[in-house]
């Protein structure tokens, strides 16, 4: 049975919360667990969340040892493992995905269905393959699934079409074993494709990324038994200083890099936010209504498309008219007819949000649609005057450890309830 949130909203939040480890970093890392044969790679600071549960399956179907508690995790891989994923699983979580290079160099086979689209976007693959087929793999479409083969991958240079997180994490552990050297070009620049440079490295992989967006791989034969720690989650900790700004509350998120999210604090600062920033905190104070503000999501380190939804929720109740521009992905808006519900007033044109700001929303019944839009909602419904209720929280566990926990305890009012309706296919919320 699909839960549902009840919010009873209108409080200034006021407290200290501290930053889970990066979901978009720790499922990278434990996909490229699977480049290591009979070996183990230990993972600090994995944040407890259904995706993360779902790549730990992923990996246990292949033939993997997934131990996980106390968010430390422990993948041990045999000497043999499977190169089919499972369709279910991989259609549940787009970033499985991610096994598809570190099996074809393990293995130099793969077969795993092709991720479907999501309600952000089609999300397609194609730059992945692209990369893939250059380095000497054959790749073929059958029945919806993509049937890879490489009698060693080749290393070579490749122009990434779109600085796309996916493909360069996916072709930067293609790369470890090929022949020769792999120079990735106009590669992501996310903190997450250093975390996983590290882990790598710290398996013996020769990569030199210097942070300018070119990834040099040098092919090496075999991979030793390593630890990572993932990184401060940052999307997560920037959700937590916008629910203080939504609530003109007091808001410190801790065990964070501050210099992952420039783009937010910038933002922030623009439109009139009072905040506080230390080595690995950030405080936002009550700042009294914001100023509207403009922006466009980049890739980093332009503004995130992950805090697209989360900020407009500060937009809408801005003094002014903000206009947001979406160019990371298609169609990510669909958060605003949730908040319209609400009293915001925003107008869609092409890929841009016109949101003019009003004096507060109020309570109503939302249903989050994926994970970022779940979590504004989540926003909106602490700012709202009254009760909101928010339904398909199975989005919004994918990727916040214990959410509702966390915003109690600096004054929320939220509780998790069992859901009326009978809503099919939803995945069973996390409850860690
Ligand atoms: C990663 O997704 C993140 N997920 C996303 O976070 C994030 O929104 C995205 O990067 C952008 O920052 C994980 O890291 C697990 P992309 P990814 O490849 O790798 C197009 C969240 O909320 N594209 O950088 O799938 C694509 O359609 C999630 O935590 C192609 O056209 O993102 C999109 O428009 C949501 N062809 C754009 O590039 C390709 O082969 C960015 O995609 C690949 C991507």
């Amino acid at each position: 049975m699909e839960s549902k949130m009840k919010i009873i909203g209108g409080t200034q939040l006021k407290g200290k919360i501290s930053a889970q480890g990066a979901k978009n970093a720790a499922l990278p890392v434990m996909a490229a667990a699977i480049l290591l044969k009979g070996k183990t790679l230990k993972i600090e600071r994995v944040p407890n969340l259904l995706d993360v549960v779902t790549m730990a399956d992923l990996l246990r179907s292949l033939g993997a040892e997934v131990r996980f508690r106390d968010h430390e995790m422990e993948i041990s891989t045999p000497e043999e493992i499977s190169w089919e994923t499972p369709p279910d699983l991989v259609r549940k979580m787009r970033a499985s995905s991610l096994v598809l290079g570190p099996l074809l160099a393990r293995c130099g086979k793969a077969v795993m269905p092709l991720p479907g689209g999501c309600s952000i976007g089609s999300r397609p693959i194609d730059l992945h393959l692209k990369g893939l087929t250059r380095m000497g793999a054959s790749i073929e479409l059958v029945h919806g699934a993509v049937h890879a083969r490489a009698d060693g991958l080749r290393g070579c240079r490749i122009y990434l079409d779109f600085p796309s997180v996916g493909a360069t994490e996916n072709l930067m552990m293609a790369a470890v074993f090929a022949q020769g050297e792999t120079v990735l070009e106009n590669t992501a620049r996310e903190p997450e494709i250093f975390n996983l440079v590290e882990a790598l490295r710290s398996m013996g992989a020769f990569i030199d990324a210097d942070g300018t967006g070119v990834i040099r791989i040098k092919g090496v034969d075999d991979l030793e038994s390593a630890s990572a720690t993932v990184i401060p989650d940052r999307v997560e900790a920037a959700t937590y200083i916008l629910a203080g700004a939504a609530t003109n509350g007091e808001v410190t998120v801790s065990e964070v890099i501050p210099n992952h999210i420039d783009s937010l604090l910038a933002k922030l600062e623009e439109a009139g936010a009072s905040m506080t920033v230390k080595e690995t905190e950030v405080t936002i104070h009550p700042s009294g209504r914001l100023k509207a503000v403009s922006l466009k999501t980049l890739p980093y380190p332009g503004f995130p498309t992950d805090l697209q939804p989360q900020v407009m929720v500060a937009l809408c109740l801005a003094e002014g008219t903000s206009v947001v521009q979406e160019s990371v992905f298609q169609s990510r808006f669909l958060h605003v007819s949730e908040l319209n519900k609400m009293g915001a007033k925003i107008d869609i044109q092409s890929n841009s949000a016109i949101i003019n700001g009003v004096e507060s929303l109020a309570g109503a019944d939302v249903i989050a649609t994926d994970l970022r839009a779940g979590a504004a909602l989540v926003l909106a419904g602490l700012a709202a005057r009254d009760i909101t209720y928010i339904h398909h929280l199975g989005h919004i566990f994918r990727g916040y450890e214990n959410m509702e926990e966390k915003l109690c305890a600096i004054g929320a009012d939220i509780a998790i309830l069992p859901s009326e309706e009978d809503s099919k296919g939803d995945s069973q919320a996390l409850r860690s």
